[in-house]
């Protein structure tokens, strides 16, 4: 079958890798795709349309026979190609616009999980300056830290942790006056902060069954021991030991079930992959955000380990074969994945740089090297974003697979790059 990844990053190069695995599997098109992707050659090919443009999609699809169509980002799930997709029969992995809100109003979710009692932080939602900023007045120091969040789509830099009332009342401003995020920002939440350990579980549901990819833990933070400012994310592995067998049965019951009822309830099912970010304390979950989609950098971590066939999967979520099919993982293995950036992201950063990996790069074992931000012009590899690559591992222990990684990371140069030198130091 000819399949369609839709999206330019380290996920979506994870993702060809993972459809590519697949004996069904004739010709992969990534639109747009990266240089990692260019480079693949064979049955992979990029083609030239944009993740934001729903319709040109579409009709790539129906020129070239696509039989299945994967989106990696979130931007296009809110422009409702799934929809656009689905309303002509054809296959697409991922939710409507509507239920793709889950992640595109963060208001959306916050009332449809205080409706179904799933567990998450108390909030305010607020539309404009003024009655947000009497809010933050009235609330007692002890409230604080409060986190502020833009509602909208912000590549996930929309979220502000103000430990006291003035730096509320700043991103407030920032936030309504300023207008950093736009219109993403003209519902801001106001909420609770909660404390413990960070982690996301990823889903694969046809709207009523589903499986579990293993749980994840991102580093959101530019600098090392989590400092300075949130990025995309810098790097990540797999299993999170956070996530005990205890922990993720509460996740699948109070979280996870509820979800995908409620959201069938209030008459949008939610289909494709689901990201629910986590904050474990004590033991118990609450969920931080949802996404519609996986995580990038955690999809480097987690595709590689999935055993059983990745299309397999996708297809059975379109003939209610979703908990008959094998959904395995790699037994005992672990995975991590270290994210090399432009010098200056997450702000100002120069692209265009070349790009060079030692010629015994291939001699290293168990290692991916998944392109994010490259590009691949006349015989030259370029950097073309903040986040260049994502170099994964996998080992018999999490302390193997991150040396690995970094063995691997060592074997790549380009000027100013950069990257954290602890990634899943916290797990060890
Ligand atoms: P979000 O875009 O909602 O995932 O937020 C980005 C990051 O901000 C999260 O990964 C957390 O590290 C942090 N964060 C968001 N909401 C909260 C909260 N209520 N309490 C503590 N940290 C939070
Ligand atoms: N790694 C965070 C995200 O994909 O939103």
């Amino acid at each position: 079958m000819n399949v369609l990844v839709v999206g330019n990053g380290a996920r979506e190069h994870a993702m060809v890798q993972a459809v590519m695995r697949s004996e069904k599997v004739e010709k992969v098109f990534v639109a747009p795709g990266n240089g990692g992707t260019a480079l693949m050659g064979g049955k992979v090919c990029n083609v030239s349309l944009k993740a934001t443009d729903p319709e040109g999609l579409f009709r790539f699809a129906e020129e070239h026979q696509v039989e299945l169509t994967i989106v990696g980002p979130e931007q296009p799930l809110e422009l409702g190609i799934v929809d656009l997709f689905r309303s002509a029969g054809k296959k697409i992995t991922g939710p409507t616009k509507a239920a793709a809100r889950l992640e595109s109003s963060k208001a959306f979710a916050k009332e449809f999980m205080m409706r179904y009692g799933i567990p998450t932080a108390g909030y305010h939602v607020f539309h404009d300056v003024l009655s947000a900023n009497n809010h933050i007045e009235n609330s007692p120091a002890a409230t604080f830290p409060k986190v502020i969040k833009a509602s909208g789509l912000c590549a996930g830099k929309g979220v502000f942790i103000a430990l006291d009332r003035e730096e509320a009342l700043q991103a407030n401003n920032d936030l309504f006056e300023e207008r950093i995020f736009g219109d993403a920002a003209d519902e801001v939440i106001v909420e609770d902060f909660l404390k413990g350990q960070e982690a996301s579980v990823f889903v694969l549901t046809d709207g009523t069954r589903y499986r579990l990819f293993l749980p994840a833990q991102d580093h959101k933070r530019i600098g090392d021991g989590d400092t300075g400012k949130n990025t995309g994310g810098m790097g990540a592995y797999s299993p999170a030991p956070m996530v005990t067998e205890e922990v993720m049965r509460k996740v699948e019951e109070r979280i996870i079930r509820p979800t995908l009822r409620g959201m069938t309830e209030d008459g949008s099912p939610y289909t494709g992959f689901l990201y629910v970010g986590l904050m474990i304390d004590n033991g118990e979950p609450s969920v931080v955000e949802y996404n519609a989609r996986l995580g990038d950098p955690e999809t480097q971590v987690v595709l590689p380990l999935l055993k059983s066939d990745f299309i397999t999967a996708l297809e059975a979520c379109f003939n209610e074969k979703l908990s008959e099919v094998p959904f395995e993982m790699h037994e005992g293995k672990s995975a991590s994945t270290v994210v090399i950036a432009s010098g200056g992201y997450p702000d100002h950063y120069e692209t265009g740089k070349v790009v060079s990996i030692a010629s015994d790069m291939d001699s290293l074992e168990q290692c991916m090297v998944f392109h994010a931000g490259t590009s691949y012009e006349n015989g030259s590899l370029l950097t073309a974003g903040g986040r260049v690559f994502s170099v994964t591992a996998l080992g018999d222990t999490l302390r193997e697979s991150i040396d690995r990684a970094y063995q691997a990371v060592g074997k790549i140069s380009f000027e100013g790059a950069y990257y954290r030198k602890d990634i899943g130091a916290k797990a060890l």
